[in-house]
């Protein structure tokens, strides 16, 4: 691990299963070279480290790159090898340069935070590897700088993941994964970056209409929205139309006032597996998160679920339309589709609530 001569690397901690959507998104959207994609966490590098890595919505979580590695032995030797890594693999003055840069220290002492994560099992606890971090920042940080446990000015991490660890300093704040538009939520509703990785993979069009038949609270039509609106800024012609409903009139509201901030967006009571209010071949995108069989009351009825609710998807999706569904069961929706003929385009395995679950990526015949 040679000292950094040019600009530092970057990292994103993502969703586990995200790291290739949200590996899209850095080269697309900030023009980054990404030197790894695995174990929620995305490697990169910036032709320039500015605020605009901020906006990333598919990442929970950026930080500088202070060090890496992926041969951790398990044993406590590895509590020597934090410290030492720590200490001199790193350029800490340059790192908090470019940190105070994109944001600015408060005013007064600053604080710091040392925030360190482990999965796996290791010969050492996650105390331990925080007192070896400690240990390798003694004299990096200004000794007038305070500890703090919230709201620190500068945050230094350190994700242990198996033989896996990456440290670096947080440019991000919880705002990157809750964002400020989403007031309401509730437990089932998506998080704000794996809704913001259905709608990548949407591959939307500038004058789409966008259908989520199951809303729950918006969270994927108001990335949508984010999603237009950036790509508006870049080229103009961008006038995406939203469309959502819900069978529960409480998540009808909580969508309503999530997306009130965002515009006209119309949500609807309706029951997704009776017929929608659209016309034939109406929508060119549908994008949903569907009741996970342990959401129901009686999980057998998931089958006759999905098999109505994607009749009614099948009618209302233009030829050559596109359909991103997550599921908690990809072979029930599977069963579901086979009648209709849909391409499958795509197929990304993640976890949701500690459950397993499947981006499935369907393309309707022209
Ligand atoms: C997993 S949640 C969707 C969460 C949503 N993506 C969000 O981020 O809030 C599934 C949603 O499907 C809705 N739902 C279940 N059966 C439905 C039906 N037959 N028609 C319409 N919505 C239905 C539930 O009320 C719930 O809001």
């Amino acid at each position: 691990m040679p000292r950094e001569k040019t600009a530092p690397a970057c990292y994103a901690l993502v969703h586990p299963g995200l790291e290739k959507v949200a590996a899209e998104e850095i080269r697309t959207d900030l023009a980054g070279e990404v030197k790894r994609a695995e174990g929620g966490v995305v490697v990169f590098r910036l032709p320039e480290i500015d605020r605009s890595v901020l906006e990333l919505r598919t990442t929970e979580d950026v930080f500088l790159h202070a060090w890496g590695t992926d041969q951790l032995s398990y044993r406590a030797t590895d509590l020597d090898g934090i410290q030492r890594w720590t200490a001199k693999d790193a350029n800490w003055p340059e790192l908090l340069r470019i940190h105070h840069a994109i944001r600015p220290k408060p005013k007064g002492k600053p604080s710091y935070r040392l925030v360190v994560q482990m999965t796996g099992e290791h010969g050492y606890r996650r105390v331990d590897a925080s007192k070896a971090l400690a240990r390798g920042l003694a004299g990096k940080i200004p000794a007038s700088w305070r500890p703090a446990e919230e709201n620190a000015a500068v945050e230094i991490w350190l994700t242990i993941h198996a033989a896996t660890a990456v440290c670096g300093l947080r440019l991000s704040d919880r705002t990157m994964r809750h964002r400020t538009w989403k007031l309401e939520h509730f437990p089932a509703s998506l998080r704000p970056t794996m809704a913001a990785a259905l709608v990548r993979l949407a591959d939307l069009k500038p004058e789409n209409v966008v259908l989520d038949p199951m809303c729950g609270a918006g969270t994927i039509l108001g990335e949508a929205w984010f999603y237009a609106r950036h790509q508006a800024q870049l080229r103009p012609g961008w006038r995406i139309t939203l469309l959502g409903g819900d069978i529960d009139l409480h998540h009808v509201r909580f969508a309503k006032a999530n997306l009130r901030q965002l515009g006209n967006v119309p949500i609807e009571n309706w029951d997704a597996t009776r017929r929608l209010p659209l016309d034939n071949a109406s929508v060119d995108r549908i994008i949903s998160n569907l009741p996970f069989g342990k959401q129901m009351s009686n999980p057998l009825e998931i089958g006759p679920l999905y098999q109505a609710a994607v009749k009614q998807m099948d009618r209302v999706l233009k030829p050559g339309g596109r359909a991103v569904l997550l599921v908690s069961e990809p072979a029930e929706l599977k069963q579901a589709l086979r009648p209709l003929h849909w391409k499958q385009e795509g197929f990304v395995p993640v976890r949701i609530l500690g459950q397993r679950a499947v981006i499935l990526v369907y393309r309707k015949p022209s």
